[in-house]
C-alpha cells in the first residue's frame, strides 16, 4: 500500500478518551461528511484505546469489543462508517496490555490482524505501552507489519512508539505508513510548540510512503476533553495547524467535530493550508535562521510549482516584529527578489529585494506563499 500524502482524519483520543461508543462514532461519521471534512480530505475515522472488553475471549483468544458500548459489535460500526464513504481505523498496542489497560496484541499479532480485517478495518494505530522489558521494540513493529500484510486487507499501519529506539531510522523497514516520534500532545501552547520544535531535526525521515506524525491536532478543543489541560485560543490553533502543515504531518483531528466552532472548522478546512500539508513533493520544512529572539522562528518549505511556503512564528508572550534578509533565504546580494502572498488574507504583499520584516502578534504566525523572481 503506497501512502503518497500525509493521512487525514479524526481520532477519538484527544477529546473522548475512554468515553466512546457506537452512537458517538456514527454521529462523528455523519459530521465528517455533513460538515465538509470528508470532502476536504479527512477520510479516516479512528477509534483509539478503550474499545474492548478487559479480557480476551477465553475460547477463541480474540479481543472482544465492549458489549455495552458497542452492542452490535465492530463490524456494524465499520459498515456504518464505510456507508458514509469514510475509512475505518482502530487501535491496538505492541505490549501485553494497552496504555489504558485493555488487552494488547503482544504474541497475538496475527490473530488480531485477522480480527481487524474481519471488522473491515483500514487503519491500525499501534501503541507501545506494557512491552515486556526483554523484548526488542523494532521486532514487535516488524511483526505487526507482517501480520497486517498477511491479513488479506489493505490496512494503513500507524506506529506510535513516541520516538523510542530512534524510530525514524527503522520504522519504514517495518512497513509503517506514519509514525509518532514524540510523547503525547496536550491542549496548550507549550505542549504543541515543544513537540514541533523537537521535530525540526527529524523531518528528513518523513516522506511519501511513511510520514512523521506529530500527534493528533488539538485544534478546536478549547481545553475540553481528555487531553484538555489549559486549552488554546484561535490564534494558538492557527499556529499549530500551520506547523503541522509545514511538517507534512498527518492531519488527525482531535476535537469534537460534531460541535466544533466555526472558526476552528474554517481553519481545519482551509484549502491553502491543506495544500501545503499535502504537497506532492513532501519536502521537509527547515529553519531559515533563528530570529533575533529565541522565540521567533522563520521556517521555509519548498512546494511544487517552483513556489515556497515562508512562515514567521512568534512563540513569545509579546507581539513582535520578525525580519529576514533575502541572503538568509539563499539569494545572492543582487539580481533576485522574493514575492510574497499572504495565505490568510490572500493579499499580494509585494516584492522584496534584500529585506522583509513583518509584525506578528504573540503566539501567532504569518504565512506566505513565496516566489523567487529576477530583479
Ligand atoms: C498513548 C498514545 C496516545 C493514546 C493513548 C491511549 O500511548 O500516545 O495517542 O493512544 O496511549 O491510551
Amino acid at each position: 500500500m503506497l501512502v503518497q500524502t500525509p493521512p487525514m482524519g479524526f481520532n477519538t483520543w484527544n477529546t473522548f478518551g475512554g468515553n466512546i461508543d457506537a452512537q458517538m462514532i456514527r454521529e462523528t461519521a455523519d459530521a465528517m461528511v455533513d460538515r465538509g471534512f470528508l470532502a476536504a480530505g479527512y477520510n479516516y475515522l479512528v477509534i483509539d484505546d478503550c474499545w474492548s472488553e478487559r479480557q480476551r475471549d477465553p475460547v477463541t483468544g480474540k479481543i472482544v469489543p465492549d458489549k455495552t458500548r458497542f452492542p452490535d459489535g465492530m463490524k456494524a460500526v465499520s459498515d456504518y462508517v464505510h456507508s458514509r464513504g469514510l475509512k475505518f481505523g482502530m487501535y491496538s498496542c505492541a505490549g501485553v496490555r494497552t496504555c489504558a489497560d485493555f488487552p494488547g496484541s503482544f504474541d497475538h499479532e496475527f490473530l488480531d490482524a485477522e480480527t481487524f480485517a474481519e471488522y473491515g478495518v483500514d487503519f491500525l494505530k499501534y501503541d507501545f505501552c506494557n512491552v515486556p522489558p526483554h523484548v526488542n521494540g523494532p521486532a514487535l513493529y516488524r511483526r505487526m507489519g507482517l501480520a497486517l500484510k498477511a491479513s488479506g486487507r489493505d490496512i494503513l499501519f500507524s506506529a506510535c512508539n513516541w520516538g523510542c529506539d530512534d524510530v525514524g531510522r527503522w520504522i519504514r523497514s517495518a512497513g509503517a505508513h506514519m509514525y509518532r516520534s514524540t510523547g503525547d500532545i496536550f491542549d496548550n501552547f507549550k505542549s504543541f510548540t515543544d513537540i514541533a520544535l523537537s521535530q525540526l531535526g527529524n523531518l528528513c525521515y518523513s516522506a511519501p510512503g511513511c510520514f512523521n506524525d506529530t500527534d493528533m491536532l488539538t485544534v478546536g478543543m478549547y481545553g475540553k476533553g481528555n487531553v484538555g489541560t489549559s486549552g488554546c485560543n484561535d490564534t494558538d490553533y492557527r499556529t499549530q495547524f500551520v506547523l503541522w502543515c509545514l511538517f507534512n504531518a498527518p492531519l488527525m483531528m482531535g476535537c469534537d467535530i460534531r460541535t466544533v466552532s466555526e472558526e476552528s472548522r474554517k481553519l481545519l478546512l482551509n484549502p491553502d493550508l491543506i495544500a501545503i500539508d499535502q504537497d506532492p513533493e513532501a519536502r521537509p520544512a527547515f529553519e531559515v535562521m533563528t530570529g533575533w529572539r529565541r522565540e521567533h522562528h522563520i521556517l521555509m518549505k519548498h512546494l511544487s510549482n517552483n513556489e515556497y511556503a515562508l512562515a514567521f512564528f512568534n512563540m513569545a508572550e509579546e507581539d513582535g516584529s520578525i525580519p529576514v534578509h533575502t541572503y538568509s533565504i539563499g539569494l545572492p546580494a543582487t539580481g533576485y527578489a522574493i514575492q510574497l502572498r499572504d495565505i490568510f488574507t490572500g493579499e499580494d504583499v509585494g516584492t522584496f529585494h534584500d529585506f522583509f520584516e513583518t509584525e506578528v502578534k504573540a503566539h501567532d504566525v504569518k504565512l506566505y506563499r513565496m516566489k523567487i523572481v529576477k530583479d
